[in-house]
């Protein structure tokens, strides 16, 4: 129970990563308010976790929207009286072409989505995060580091936010907030395996070789990250990116083509997992092939 006594808010909850935080953090003991789109299961996932035993609430809206983003904030401290932990979680990935066929709508609703909702939760949560010397966590991404071609906005939207991170990290140390990024590769979501993401069948299947550790990560895995950043145990972790992508940014050449099979499965993992491939529906995905 790392978490007991806390009170997150977990942004882009209704799937994919942030269906796992919701879950991995009710079970480490937090009471949740959860946040997404209003097409975002997020409603089931806070179901999901009171049939379990946990205490969560369901936030609907877009939180690259000022007001939207205020009154996630102020309806999460009203509902559990305080807030311990903000995670911003929410981004999207809906684009495939090369920059110069990238179209402009497609960066402004990334910029919006990746940037702009971090940016808004975190101004609006730091007040209450200093009455509880709380955190923030951000959900950067192995692209943030090495840039990706095709998807050259999204890769740079992560670099913000790795930036932004730490100078929050840095700002807020003297009133003993915690701010760090979690910067996953290849995770087995909607983004990375199955029909109508930006990634082609062909480009999908290429990815476990690419891996030194020869896999997709699992929600859970990255989950399993969030809780132990949150937690009284990295207390002394701050300014922090902290990749998690299977070795995939060193890797020279498809290392994961090495890996045998049995070393492939990924664990088993005991979250009640019911929308990891769910993060597309409702978005127009573009892709320029
Ligand atoms: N899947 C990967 O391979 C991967 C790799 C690196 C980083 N990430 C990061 O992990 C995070 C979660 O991604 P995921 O793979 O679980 O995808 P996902 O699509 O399942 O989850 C993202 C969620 O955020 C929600 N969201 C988007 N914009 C929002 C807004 N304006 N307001 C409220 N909610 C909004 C989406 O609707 C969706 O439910 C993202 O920030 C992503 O950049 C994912």
């Amino acid at each position: 129970m790392r978490l007991k006594g806390k009170v997150a808010i977990v942004t882009g909850a209704g799937t994919g990563i942030g269906e796992a935080i919701a879950h991995k953090f009710s079970r480490e003991g937090a009471r949740v308010f959860l946040a997404g789109l209003p097409s975002d299961p997020v409603q089931d996932v806070a179901a999901a976790v009171t049939t379990n035993g946990g205490d969560a609430e369901a936030f609907l809206g877009d939180l690259s929207e000022e007001d939207q983003a205020r009154k996630c904030v102020e309806a999460a401290a009203r509902r559990f009286g305080h807030i311990n932990v903000l995670v911003n979680n929410a981004g999207i990935f809906i684009a495939n072409a090369e920059t110069d066929a990238y179209r402009v709508e497609d960066f402004d609703r990334t910029i919006r989505a990746n940037i702009r909702a971090a940016f808004l939760m975190t101004k609006f949560a730091i007040p209450h995060l200093h009455k509880t010397r709380g955190n923030i966590l951000f959900t950067g991404s192995e692209a943030g580091f090495n840039g990706s071609a095709n998807m050259t906005p999204y890769g740079a939207s992560k670099s913000f936010l790795h930036a932004f991170a730490k100078g929050v990290a840095l700002e807020q140390a003297k009133y003993g907030v915690r701010a760090n990024c979690v910067c996953p590769g290849a995770v087995d979501t909607a983004w990375t395996r199955g029909p109508g993401g930006p990634l082609s069948a062909e480009v999908q299947n290429t990815i476990d070789g690419m891996v030194p550790l020869g896999r997709r990560g699992t929600p859970e895995e990255m989950a399993n990250i969030f809780a132990f950043l949150a937690s009284d145990e990295a207390s002394y972790i701050t300014g922090a990116l902290l990749l998690a992508d299977g070795g995939v940014t060193p890797a020279k050449g498809p290392m994961g083509e090495f890996v045998p099979d049995e070393l492939r499965r990924p664990p088993a993992g005991s979250l009640p997992l019911r929308h990891s491939h769910d993060g597309l529906h409702g978005k127009e995905v573009f892709n320029a092939k």
